[in-house]
């Protein structure tokens, strides 16, 4: 039987993922000072004894103000690294690689959790605060707690790609073998992206070339700190959401992306407004991954699909069909972090748990001999 897709590796410059599924990041404010502690190390932990080929971390912001919450992971200070490289040592020890998503959220930052009611402010007692948001222009993203942002000064601006760099250098310092940038949601370089939020009327603003401007930037500063052995990731929005960019202007931002030497888009949708990240995107199983499509073939890059991909055959089909390269798993990974290895039985190539650690995998191969017949034939008990 041939290797379904999902289970080959996949190389990008000089690192290989022994597999296609990819832990999504997904924050859980549960960051001090944007350090890492136990609990990151535990919640990503277990995604790698699952066997993700990639496990990326929640969005790091490149500075304080750039977080979406409070709670969130940083990589603007020298004394995040060590953390960091705690999580990227067991990773790799288990075999996945270690990728970080850097981000600025720009006028969404200074968020509640998504889940805090609306008349709570973060975890009661935890002293939660907020901070003056920045965007391109003063235009609030119209949700319940966007605040108007200030629009950011041409010079703060060169400070904030800046920064970009800066965190690369020590994603690369803790080890990380992934980045990407978090250009996606709406938040800082979505914010310039879209004529929606960026009413500017410098040379970041205007056409689709000024408005690409000062991502791009942000992109350089980030591949020329990031070493070149390694691969970069963006996300994109490749809808806003709101009519004001276009599948069209994602395919040509990644031609530019390209040319800079980004290896693999991330493609996600929506967010410039609200505080949700897919709204107001209609979503369906696998409603995203026409766009991971769209931009692998108009840019000819490898992209990533994310969005309400939930088993195995599902997966296989759209990697199958060429709509992309990699598979993201977001929520389907917090309901079952041994995704890729139930996966792999679902799609008939590990039935006998050979891609688990052994530690686990004997013993559950064992088992089957206990099993009533109909369920031994697949090594699951059901
Ligand atoms: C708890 C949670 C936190 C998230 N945090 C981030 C994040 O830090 N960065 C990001 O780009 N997307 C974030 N997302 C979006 C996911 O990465 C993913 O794109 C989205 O959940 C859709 O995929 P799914 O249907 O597989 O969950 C988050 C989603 C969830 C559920």
């Amino acid at each position: 039987m041939q290797k379904p897709k999902l289970f080959t590796p996949f190389k990008m410059r000089g690192v290989v993922a022994p597999n296609r599924c990819v832990v999504s990041p997904m924050v859980q404010y549960r960051a001090r000072d944007g350090q890492v502690n136990d609990y990151h190390l535990v919640h990503l932990g277990k995604f790698a004894l699952g066997k993700f080929g990639i496990v990326f971390t929640e969005n790091c912001a490149v500075e304080p103000r750039g977080r979406v919450t409070q709670g969130d992971l940083g990589l603007w200070d020298d004394s995040q690294i060590e953390g960091h490289r705690r999580l990227t040592r067991f990773l790799q020890q288990e075999g996945a690689l270690a990728a970080t998503q850097i981000t600025h959220a720009g006028r969404k930052a200074s968020s509640p959790r998504q889940f805090d009611k609306p008349d709570e402010f973060g975890p009661k007692g935890a002293g939660w605060q907020r901070w003056q948001v920045v965007g391109p222009s003063a235009l609030s993203a119209g949700d319940r707690y966007s605040e108007l942002p200030v629009a950011l000064e041409a010079s703060e601006m060169d400070d904030i790609v800046r920064k970009f760099g800066e965190a690369a250098r020590r994603a690369d310092a803790a080890g990380y073998d992934v980045i990407e940038i978090h250009g996606a949601h709406g938040y800082l370089l979505a914010q310039f992206l879209s004529p929606l939020s960026n009413k500017r009327n410098d040379k970041f603003g205007g056409d689709r070339a000024g408005r690409m401007r000062f991502p791009l930037a942000a992109a350089r500063a980030v591949r020329e700190a990031w070493p070149e052995s390694k691969p970069m990731f963006i996300r994109v929005s490749a809808v806003d959401g709101g009519g004001g960019w276009d599948v069209d202007d994602t395919v040509a931002y990644a031609q530019e992306l390209k040319a800079l030497g980004i290896d693999v888009i991330d493609t996600s949708s929506g967010g410039l407004t609200g505080v949700s990240t897919a709204l107001p995107v209609k979503r369906s199983l696998g409603f995203q991954v026409p766009f991971a499509a769209a931009v692998k073939r108009g840019a000819d890059i490898p992209t990533m699909a994310v969005g309400l991909i939930l088993d195995g055959p599902q997966a296989e089909k759209v990697l199958q069909d060429g709509d992309a390269d990699l598979i993201a798993i977001g929520r389907q990974a917090l309901y079952n972090p041994f995704w890729p290895v139930h996966a792999a039985q679902e799609l008939g190539c590990d039935i006998d748990f050979g891609m688990w650690n052994p530690e686990y995998g004997w013993w559950l191969d064992k088992r089957k001999n206990n099993l009533p017949a109909d369920r031994a034939a697949t090594g699951q008990p059901k």
